[in-house]
C-alpha cells in the first residue's frame, strides 16, 4: 500500500461521543451558580439540594423547551418524568414492564439498533428480537408477519418495542410519518408498549448543510425538513402505549445524566411513580436535572417570579444563549458530515473501481452512490453515517469466496479493534449493531450486506478527510485483485 499520510494518530470513527469543543461549561456553570445562590425562582418544586419529591420545576420547563422547539400546540407537563439520561431512562421502564411478568418478555428492536441497548434489555431477562427495516424504518407486514406467529408460543409474551425513530443509531434514518402511524397503529392492536429512544431530536441539520454537498435535488416528500423533530409520544392522543425518552446528553453534555420521559397516559406515569427506587428517592437526579433546565433558559426568565411558559417562548427563539449553542452544534454537524461524505465519495472514486458496482460502497441516503430501491435524498442529522460496504465483503455463496469474506472481515476487525499502523483507523462493526439472537419467529430473507458505522460529531475536519481516505484506501487494500474474481 501506499500514499497514507502517517503524520495523523489513530483516526477514532467509532465513538459516538459529543465534540468537545462544544460542550457548553459557561451555560452549566451559569445555571448551577443561579441555582444555588437562590437567584431561580421555582413556586413550589423542592429545593435543589432536597429531595426531589415536587419537580414541578422541571417538568414545566421541559414541556415549554418540546412546544417551542419542536412546534407543538401544547405539552402537558404532568406526563413528564426526569431521568438519569436515555439508558437510565430505558431501565427503569424495563424494570415497571418486567414486574409482573409469568412469561419471558420479548423486545423488539431494529436490525440494527443501538448496541447498547441490546445489552440492557437483555440484563432484564428480555429476549431481543430483530425487526427488518428498510431507509424508511420498521417494514410493518414483517412485523405484524412475527407478531402473529409469536402468538403460537406460549413460553413468551411480547412486551415492548424499542426503536430509534429520528436519526437512528447507527444507520441515520429517519422514519415518516406514514411509517410511525403505521408502527404505533400495529403495537396498538397487539398491545405492545413501544419506548421511543429520541436522543437525537434535536440534531437535524439539512438546513446548515453547506452548499457544496451534492445530494439528489428531490427532497423525499414524505419527510418535512426540520432541525428538531417532535416526539414519538406526540403523534395522536389516542396512542397510549407509547414513552418517548430523550436527554441532554446530545445537546448539554453527557456528564450531567439528565433527560426525561415523555408519558401518553397517566397510568404508565402512575406505574413509574410506584418503583421502589423513585419512591424511595424521589426525583433519580433531581439537583443535575435542575442544572439542565436551568442551562436552556433565556436570562429573563431568571428573574424570580418571571417564569411563564407564554415568557419563555416569547424570548426563547432571539436571546436564549442555548439557542446559540444549539445553532452553532448543529453548524458544526453539518460541516463535519458533508465533509466525512464528500471525502467519501471523492476516495471511493480515486481509490476503488468507480465502474464496477462490486467494488463500490453505499452510503445509507446517498443515492448518487446507490444502486438501491428507494434512492430518495432523506433528512440528515444526527451523529452517524451508515455505509454497506461492497458487495465481494458480504456476498458468500461459495466456500472460496466464505473463505475470503471471513479473512475479510478478520482483518477489518482487527484494524478496528487493534488500530494497527498503517491505517491507524476505528470504526465500528454493523454486526456489533444487532442482535445474534435468531428465532423461528424472524425470517433471514431481506437483502444483507456487511456495514460499518462512522461517527463524524466528535473528529475535526482534518481528521475525517483523512480518515475517510484510510478506509478507502483500507477497502482497496483488501479488495480481490480484478473484477474477474467475482464473476
Ligand atoms: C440511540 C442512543 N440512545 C441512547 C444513548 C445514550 O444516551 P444517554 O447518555 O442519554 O444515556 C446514545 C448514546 O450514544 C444513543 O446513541
Amino acid at each position: 500500500m501506499c500514499g497514507l499520510s502517517l503524520v495523523m494518530a489513530t483516526i477514532n470513527l467509532s465513538s459516538g461521543q459529543p465534540p468537545e469543543n462544544l460542550l457548553p461549561y459557561d451555560l452549566v456553570q451559569n445555571a448551577a451558580n443561579n441555582l444555588l445562590s437562590g437567584k431561580v425562582s421555582m413556586g413550589h418544586s423542592s429545593p435543589p439540594l432536597a429531595y426531589g419529591d415536587h419537580y414541578d420545576y422541571f417538568s414545566k420547563r421541559i414541556a415549554s423547551f418540546l412546544k417551542i422547539e419542536s412546534g407543538r400546540e401544547s405539552v402537558d407537563s404532568e406526563l413528564i418524568v426526569p431521568i438519569a439520561g436515555v439508558s437510565n431512562g430505558l431501565d427503569l421502564i424495563c424494570t415497571m414492564l418486567c414486574r409482573n411478568l409469568t412469561r419471558r418478555g420479548v423486545a423488539f428492536v431494529e436490525d440494527s439498533t443501538y448496541f447498547l441497548s441490546i445489552s440492557l434489555l437483555e440484563d432484564h431477562g428480555l429476549l431481543v428480537l430483530p425487526l427488518p427495516t428498510d431507509s424508511d424504518g420498521i417494514l410493518i407486514e414483517e412485523f405484524r408477519r412475527i407478531l402473529q406467529k409469536l402468538k403460537e408460543d406460549d413460553s413468551l409474551v411480547p412486551l415492548l418495542l424499542y426503536c430509534i425513530p429520528t436519526f437512528h443509531n447507527p444507520t441515520g434514518r429517519t422514519m415518516p410519518r406514514t411509517r410511525r402511524i403505521q408502527l404505533l397503529d400495529l403495537t396498538q392492536e397487539y398491545s405492545l408498549n413501544v419506548v421511543a429512544d429520541e436522543v437525537y431530536q434535536f440534531l437535524g441539520f439539512t438546513e446548515y448543510l453547506p452548499f457544496n454537498l451534492i445530494l439528489d435535488p428531490k427532497p423525499n416528500t414524505s419527510l418535512t425538513i426540520q432541525s428538531s423533530y417532535p416526539s414519538f409520544a406526540s403523534i395522536s392522543p389516542s396512542y397510549d402505549h407509547v414513552m418517548s425518552i430523550s436527554s441532554f446528553s446530545k445537546i448539554l453534555g453527557p456528564g450531567l445524566r439528565v433527560g426525561w420521559i415523555e408519558f401518553t397516559s397517566h397510568r404508565q406515569k402512575n406505574l413509574f411513580d410506584s418503583l421502589g427506587v423513585i419512591k424511595s428517592g424521589s426525583s433519580i437526579c433531581h439537583f443535575s436535572s435542575y442544572v439542565a433546565v436551568t442551562s436552556i433558559m433565556c436570562p429573563d426568565d431568571l428573574i424570580p417570579g418571571s417564569f411563564s411558559v407564554d415568557n419563555e417562548s416569547q424570548s426563547w427563539r432571539d436571546s436564549c444563549p442555548f439557542r446559540t449553542h444549539l445553532n452553532a452544534l448543529r453548524t458544526s454537524l453539518a460541516l463535519k458530515y458533508s465533509t466525512l461524505i464528500s471525502s467519501l465519495q471523492r476516495y471511493q472514486l480515486e481509490y476503488l473501481s468507480p465502474c464496477d458496482s462490486t467494488h463500490e460502497f453505499i452510503i445509507e441516503g446517498h443515492p448518487r452512490l446507490s444502486s438501491r430501491e428507494n434512492p430518495e435524498f432523506s433528512v440528515v442529522g444526527g451523529y452517524f453515517i451508515w455505509i454497506y460496504l461492497p458487495e465481494w465483503i458480504g456476498d458468500s455463496e461459495s466456500e472460496e469466496d466464505g473463505e475470503k469474506k471471513r479473512k475479510v472481515m478478520t482483518s477489518i476487525e482487527f484494524l478496528d479493534v487493534s488500530r494497527s499502523p498503517p491505517y491507524d483507523l476505528s470504526f465500528m462493526l454493523g454486526a456489533t449493531c444487532r442482535t445474534l439472537n435468531s428465532s423461528p419467529h424472524v425470517s433471514r430473507r431481506y437483502p444483507y450486506r456487511e456495514t460499518i458505522r462512522l461517527c463524524f460529531a466528535k473528529l475535526e475536519i482534518r481528521e475525517l478527510e483523512e480518515g475517510a481516505k484510510r478506509l478507502c484506501q483500507l477497502l482497496k487494500d483488501l479488495q480481490p485483485t480484478g473484477p474477474a474474481e467475482k464473476g
